[in-house]
């Protein structure tokens, strides 16, 4: 919800009815308060449910994402102290799975969470604090600069993970790799490890927007991932 009271505007978020593992008002919260205020929103309030905090006045990105620009806010917040906790990608997923229609469990997700299990995630390339949800309409664009909102996937992870879930591909590696003096290859090679998990992840959240709105274009972007998927699996 978006509040004006007097001069001020501020953004309120409600409670999720479930429990998502590693989602969590309270560690939203924590998040923000933490965060330095070139990178978020500030928090105000954490009280009944709901959390309170600045309402940043801009334009959402939508599909106009500045790669530059977001680089340069990733590697800020990439470079901030971590937040104590693992983004549990496992848990998620097993999550996903558990919740999952049962016409849509398939031998495939079955397959390709027992390997993502046995193979394990890549050893970081290092250790950060990530937002694990960027996208042009996360994405506010003010007159201080690129801000992102919505932190309640945010956790710690590989900086390569962040870049992966981005799906910006080549360009976004490249601005960051100029950020960060990363060596490109490397950094590129560390994306493309957790490629299975970030498709698996997009998959099974396509899945889960199905059950929630039973609106068909997400079992066909879940359907074009799962392909994805499937032709990784049979390259290997
Ligand atoms: N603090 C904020 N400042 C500016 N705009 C916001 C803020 N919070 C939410 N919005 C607007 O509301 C939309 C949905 O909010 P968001 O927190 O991203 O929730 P959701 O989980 O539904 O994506 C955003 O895409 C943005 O346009
Ligand atoms: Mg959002």
């Amino acid at each position: 919800m978006r509040i004006e009271a007097g001069t001020q505007t501020f953004a309120a978020r409600r409670r999720l009815s479930e429990t998502v593992p590693g989602v969590s008002l309270a560690r939203q919260h924590r998040v923000l308060r933490r965060l330095a205020p070139e990178i978020g929103p500030q928090p105000y309030l954490l009280a009944g449910g709901w959390l309170v905090t600045e309402w940043l006045a801009g334009e959402p990105c939508g599909d106009a994402v500045p790669v530059e620009a977001l680089a340069e806010l990733l590697y800020r917040l990439h470079g901030q102290p971590r937040f104590g906790w693992r983004i549990p990608l496992l848990k998620l997923l097993a999550f996903y799975w558990q919740e999952a229609a049962p016409e849509r469990r398939s031998l495939l997700w079955l397959r390709t969470l027992r390997r993502l299990r046995q193979v394990g995630e890549p050893t970081p390339l290092k250790l950060s604090p990530l937002h694990m949800d960027v996208h042009g309409d996360n994405l506010i664009m003010t007159q201080g600069g690129l801000r992102l909102i919505d932190w309640e996937y945010a956790g710690d992870s590989d900086i390569a993970l962040e870049l992966a879930a981005c799906g910006l591909g080549e360009r976004l590696i490249d601005a960051y790799a100029a950020q960060s003096g990363l060596s490109r290859k490397r950094l590129a090679r560390q994306v493309q490890r957790w490629q299975p998990w970030v498709q698996t992840l997009a998959a099974s959240w396509f899945e889960r927007r199905w059950q929630q709105t039973r609106q068909q274009h997400f079992i066909q972007l879940a359907d074009d991932a799962w392909r994805r998927l499937q032709c990784r699996e049979h390259e290997r």
